[in-house]
């Protein structure tokens, strides 16, 4: 069963801060951090490497189960997180523009998702995890005790996309990056499976003028407000870490 109580989903669009976020909150909390992006970018990596045609049933079966699937969390808090792929880093491989495309395309198969969706909640299943993706609060943990929805505008997702491919010393142009995160957003909210959208009963939070810092701040605002009103304890997870 899905310990719902220690569980803290985290959703939105690309570009958010919803990474960066959920890795202080998780740090914050003592908690794991599961990075559900980088499963399906795993995935489309296999896929692409061995020219799967996602339409071939047959063929996707056999391919998703030789898919072995390792996170490593980053040494440091801004490190993205790393993945093992059959035991193979890819961790840098799977973290280009083309390969979040890619990622975008293959979560619409639902022999993926069905994969993935139960991976995740095993390793979510004992709980203590802050689960960062596009239906943690949906789909994959519909009873977290806890859910957000990040949004922003799309030329601020943009910028900030840039800057952070910038950052790692490559070249990004602004308009194409634009274009690119508008279309996987229609990508990621049109798909008929466990597309992208807030859950009803998920907190949003415009990040479009605020830092990580401030958001991460409201989020922990929140959690450990509700932990302190509330007498149950199932939800002695929910503590600073230290
Ligand atoms: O968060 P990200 O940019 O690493 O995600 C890459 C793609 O993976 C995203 O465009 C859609 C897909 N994805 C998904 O369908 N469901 C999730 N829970 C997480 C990601």
């Amino acid at each position: 069963m899905i310990e719902s109580q220690a569980v803290i989903a985290i959703d939105g669009p690309s570009g958010v801060g919803k990474s960066t976020i959920s890795r202080k909150i998780a740090r914050a909390l003592g908690f794991t951090y599961l990075d559900t992006g980088a499963m399906y970018r795993a995935v489309g990596l296999f896929l692409q490497w061995n020219r799967i045609d996602l339409c071939d049933d047959q063929a996707m079966r056999t391919s998703l189960a030789k898919i072995q699937i390792q996170l490593l969390p980053g040494k440091n808090e801004d490190d993205d997180t790393g993945v093992l792929l059959n035991g193979e880093d890819v961790s840098g491989a799977i973290r280009t523009p083309e390969m979040a495309m890619i990622a975008s395309k293959v979560s619409a198969n639902p022999l993926v998702r069905e994969k993935l969706t139960a991976l995740q909640r095993e390793l979510g299943n004992s709980g203590g995890v802050v689960a960062e993706g596009r239906d943690t609060g949906t789909v994959v943990f519909p009873r977290a005790r806890f859910k957000f929805f990040l949004d922003a505008r799309p030329e601020e997702r943009a910028r900030r996309r840039v800057r952070q491919l910038r950052m790692r010393g490559e070249t990004a142009d602004e308009q194409e990056i634009l274009e690119m995160t508008l279309l996987r957003d229609k990508n990621d909210r049109e798909r008929a499976i466990a597309p992208l959208r807030q859950a009803e009963d998920a907190r949003i939070i415009d990040t479009t003028s605020r830092s990580i810092d401030e958001v991460a701040r409201l989020v922990l605002e929140v959690v450990l407000e509700e932990r302190t009103e509330t007498t149950d304890p199932r939800e002695d997870h929910i503590q600073p870490a230290g």
